[in-house]
């Protein structure tokens, strides 16, 4: 390892250890504002779900990208906390026996295997909901405005024209396999739309002007086909033991993917090209968007 990519792992784990201690917080026993009781099993399938390991890319994306506008810390974790529990309910959902039946989730049991299904999906269905709460409230300690514009962002990239909508054109495409324009839209949903928030937040959160949130939210898109064509990649490349969830699925379930329809090599170079058109976005912010440059550059070449 180089010390570029060293100081950028550290710098991973290190805003990971960050947001993690805001999750812990927001899924304490304690029930917060109005909230009558938090139900103890309920509470425990969400903190399975959530406070078990993962890379947190997304919230150190909203960090990162905040920072090039010396935006508030406080502001930015909370708003990458939020952005974290829709990405976990996404994944406990998508591993239910109904969607990708798998049992094996950052290297541990999946909910509903740890749980049941019912719990699961109500797990999921509370850590949505969290998520918007945790933007929306009070002591949140930003504008109306800004507010607004997270919710309202966050809404779009979570729901039936994003992560949500983005699920079910994954669904389809086990029974008609779809082009690569379908593929890439279909991507662009289910893993790209919140990548692109992540990016959008931390300009929004940073008062950015409309043109640098509009590159920040380009660059979100572009990283956004980058990281699920690594995930693919990893799929067919990768073991479980190092991936933490089970791999060589895709291609078992019969998944469009651009792995599947152009192989590994094409994979790996498209890999290299998305990553340079994202960077060309971030020149205006100079040295600022170093931290994100690597980002790009990791959320390609990683191992995991
Ligand atoms: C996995 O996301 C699901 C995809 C969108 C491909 P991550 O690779 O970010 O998973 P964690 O959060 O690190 O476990
Ligand atoms: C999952 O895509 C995307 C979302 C959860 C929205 P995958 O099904 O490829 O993710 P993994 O491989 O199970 O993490
Ligand atoms: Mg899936
Ligand atoms: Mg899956
Ligand atoms: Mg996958």
């Amino acid at each position: 390892m180089n010390d570029v990519s060293k100081n950028f792992s550290e710098l991973l784990s290190l805003r990971a250890a960050e947001i993690e201690a805001v999750l812990e917080r927001l899924l304490s026993p304690s029930p917060a504002g109005e909230e009558i009781i938090r139900p103890p099993k309920l509470l425990a399938a969400m903190r399975h779900g959530v406070l078990n390991g993962g890379k947190r890319i997304r919230p150190f994306l909203v960090i990162e990208a905040a920072r090039i506008f010396d935006a508030d810390r406080e502001a930015a974790l909370a708003t990458g906390a939020a952005l974290e529990l829709i990405h976990c309910y996404s994944l406990i959902h998508d591993d239910l026996p109904a969607m990708d039946d798998d049992e094996l989730r950052r290297g541990k049991p999946t909910v509903h295997v740890a749980f049941d299904e019912a719990t699961a999906i109500l797990a999921g269905d509370s850590l949505l909901t969290l998520a918007f709460d945790v933007l929306a409230r009070p002591q949140n300690g930003l504008d109306d405005t800004r507010k607004a514009a997270l919710v309202f962002g966050l809404a779009q990239a979570a729901g039936i024209g994003g992560m949500a909508g983005g699920q079910g054109l994954d669904l389809d495409a086990e029974i008609s396999a779809p082009d690569e324009a379908g593929i890439i839209r279909l991507q662009s949903m289910k893993t790209g739309a919140l990548l692109r928030y992540a990016c959008e937040a931390g300009a929004i959160v940073g008062n950015a002007v409309e043109e640098e949130r509009d590159r920040l939210k380009r660059f979100g898109e572009m990283i956004g086909l980058a990281f699920q064509l690594a995930d693919d990649l990893l799929d067919v490349t990768s073991d479980a033991s190092q991936m933490g969830k089970a791999t060589g699925k895709d291609a078992a379930r019969g998944k469009g993917t651009l792995v599947g329809l152009h192989g590994v090599e094409w994979a790996r170079n498209r890999l290299d090209g998305l990553v340079g058109e994202a960077c060309v976005l971030l020149e205006p912010f100079g040295n600022r968007a170093d931290t994100l440059r690597q980002t790009a550059c990791f959320i390609a070449s990683r191992e995991s």
